[in-house]
């Protein structure tokens, strides 16, 4: 049998949560507004508008929390790439999700509690947390105060240019979301990875 190991402290699990709740109302929200029109909408305009404000808001709170947290704890540790050979290490990884995972091979990097995440699965928390997020906040904040958006680039209106960089970041992020899904049910069991993420073990 597989031996148990504590890999999600209570923050972590904390923290999850909140920004998948509050990324939900966001994509829904956001979604709302930009496919409204005078008379056909999912929720009214303003309501979306100042639903998509407060959520933003926490969003950011809860994104600081992460960050601090991250630098501060173990689980900061899980975030820094390798110096020596990740490259070939993500391309074993890789070639185990399009390969080896449907001939039954082992795990090239199974989970131990120096290795929670597989190289593939680090990469891509990297680029969500750390580059995504990062960035559909500023531009977000870009919007929340229009004053301070640069007002014109290459003839072009500033805010517009950041609204346009605001819902692509919203894609990229849903579109992590989807394979995030994915890649969580490919656990021990297809529910044993969300199961981790309540009660703390894998
Ligand atoms: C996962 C995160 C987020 C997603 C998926 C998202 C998505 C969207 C979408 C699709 C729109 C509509 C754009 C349009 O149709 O022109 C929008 C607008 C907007 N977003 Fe976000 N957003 C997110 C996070 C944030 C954050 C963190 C803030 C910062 C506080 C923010 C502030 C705004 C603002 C100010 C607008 C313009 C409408 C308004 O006045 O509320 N968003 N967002
Ligand atoms: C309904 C929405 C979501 C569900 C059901 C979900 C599910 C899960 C599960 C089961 C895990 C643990 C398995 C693992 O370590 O990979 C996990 C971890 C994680 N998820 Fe999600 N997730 C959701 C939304 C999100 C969103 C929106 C983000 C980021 C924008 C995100 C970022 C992460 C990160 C960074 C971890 C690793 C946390 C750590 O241990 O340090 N998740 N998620």
């Amino acid at each position: 049998m597989e031996e148990k190991i504590y890999l999600y402290p209570v923050w972590v699990r904390i923290w999850h949560w909140i920004n998948a709740l509050l990324f939900l109302a966001l994509i829904f929200t956001g979604l709302s507004m930009h496919y409204a029109s005078i008379n056909s909408y999912w929720i009214p305009f303003s309501l979306s508008v100042e639903i998509h404000n407060i959520c933003g808001i926490l969003l950011i709170i809860n994104f600081l929390f992460f960050a601090f947290a991250n630098g501060f704890t173990w689980n900061g540790k899980y975030y820094k790439i390798p110096r020596k050979g990740y490259f070939s290490a993500l391309w074993k990884q890789i070639v185990y999700y399009s390969w080896g995972i449907f001939k039954k091979k082992p795990k090239p990097f199974p989970i131990t509690k120096e290795r929670k995440f597989n190289p593939l699965q680090q990469f891509s928390y990297i680029v969500a947390m750390y580059i995504l997020v990062p960035l559909i906040i500023i531009s977000g904040i870009g919007l929340l105060f229009p004053e301070i958006t640069i007002p014109k680039v290459f003839g072009y209106s500033g805010l517009w240019l950041t609204d346009l960089f605001h819902q692509v970041m919203g894609y990229a992020l849903t579109l992590f979301w989807i394979i995030h899904l994915y890649f969580c049910t490919i656990g021990k069991t297809t529910t044993s990875n969300f199961k981790s993420m309540f009660n703390g073990w894998h």
